[in-house]
């Protein structure tokens, strides 16, 4: 007996540990993704998606963060699952406690942030591993140093008559580039096609995503704003019970500090899903 419920807290634990890790993900995500509507041309929020895409401390701390997320709901789901098999018949007397009330619903609203997550990373992380096909950019001076290569080695004759001409009509292209190819500060070449990064950065560039225009395109769509504004609402209701949980998992459940967990718990329930529902409010709403 005191074994299982030695499993029980580990795993309870286990779960609260990886909560708090997502829970420190959430702002500095929100935080990031609040630069879209920035009004730069979006150079922040690129500047910041590349840094995250390219940084090898940010790589090391998003594999960490997809083991989190998947260990998160891989113990939700079992603690769940023993939850329910230790009390198969439901209670008749319904609990009048507002965290029991709340902690029913956990394993819901997660279920609604699971199924946001996989529509989220086919919506924008699967094009940053190259599954899903997006939107790209490119620094001029990166596609510029890349042509510049190419064209010494046409000069000591290193390149055959098909690559040659591949050249000549990539230059062509670049001179003739279509109204929207440039950003604000003509610094990048944005909202490229895997086509039009091949027709004018060449065949072996390696453009990054343009999350930027891929958020602002895919936000002006009523469908998926409410489908994520939706979830938000879900998030908010899973945060406010996760940090309260959390706190107690942790032993902090003492008369002292239960009001300011149960401010901070609000607070942070509020403002974080408010902060991220700003940004489809602002696109769709407000024409950002
Ligand atoms: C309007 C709100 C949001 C926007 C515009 C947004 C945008 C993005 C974009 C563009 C990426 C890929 C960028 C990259 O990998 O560097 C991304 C990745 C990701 N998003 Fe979001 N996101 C939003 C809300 C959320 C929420 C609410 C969650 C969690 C519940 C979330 C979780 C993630 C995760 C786990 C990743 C993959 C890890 C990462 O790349 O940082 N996102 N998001």
């Amino acid at each position: 007996m005191k074994l299982v419920q030695f499993a029980s807290i580990t795993k309870k634990m286990a779960l609260a540990a990886v909560g708090l890790f997502l829970l420190v993900f959430l702002p500095v995500h929100m935080g990031i993704n609040l630069c879209i509507l920035r009004e730069d041309g979006g150079e922040w929020y690129r500047n910041a998606c590349h840094f995250m895409g390219t940084n090898y401390i940010v790589k090391i701390f998003e594999m960490v963060l997809m083991a989190t997320i998947l260990l998160h709901i891989g113990v939700a789901i079992v603690l769940t699952i023993e939850n329910w098999m230790a009390r198969p018949v439901r209670y008749k007397v319904v609990s009048k406690s507002k965290t029991h009330f709340m902690s029913r619903y956990m394993i819901w609203t997660g279920g609604i942030i699971g199924c946001f997550l996989i529509l989220h990373f086919i919506n924008f992380y699967f094009v940053k591993l190259d599954i899903v096909e997006g939107k790209y950019t490119a620094e001029i001076e990166e596609v510029d140093s890349f042509f510049q290569q190419k064209a010494k080695k046409m000069q000591s004759g290193e390149l055959g008559e098909k690559e040659q001409a591949v050249l000549v009509a990539q230059y062509q292209a670049l001179s003739q580039l279509p109204e929207g190819k440039l950003d604000k500060s003509g610094k990048s070449l944005v909202n490229l096609s895997k086509e039009e990064v091949k027709k004018y950065c060449g065949e072996d560039f390696e453009a990054e995503p343009d999350f930027y225009t891929m958020c602002k395109e895919f936000f002006k769509n009523k469908y998926y704003s409410l489908i994520y504004l939706l979830c938000f609402v879900a998030l908010a209701f899973h945060l406010m019970h996760a940090i309260n949980s959390l706190a107690q998992t942790f032993g902090l459940n003492h008369s002292k500090y239960n009001k300011v967990i149960e401010n901070f718990a609000i607070g942070f329930a509020i403002i974080v899903p408010l902060g991220f529902a700003l940004i489809p409010i602002a696109i769709l709403f407000l024409g950002f």
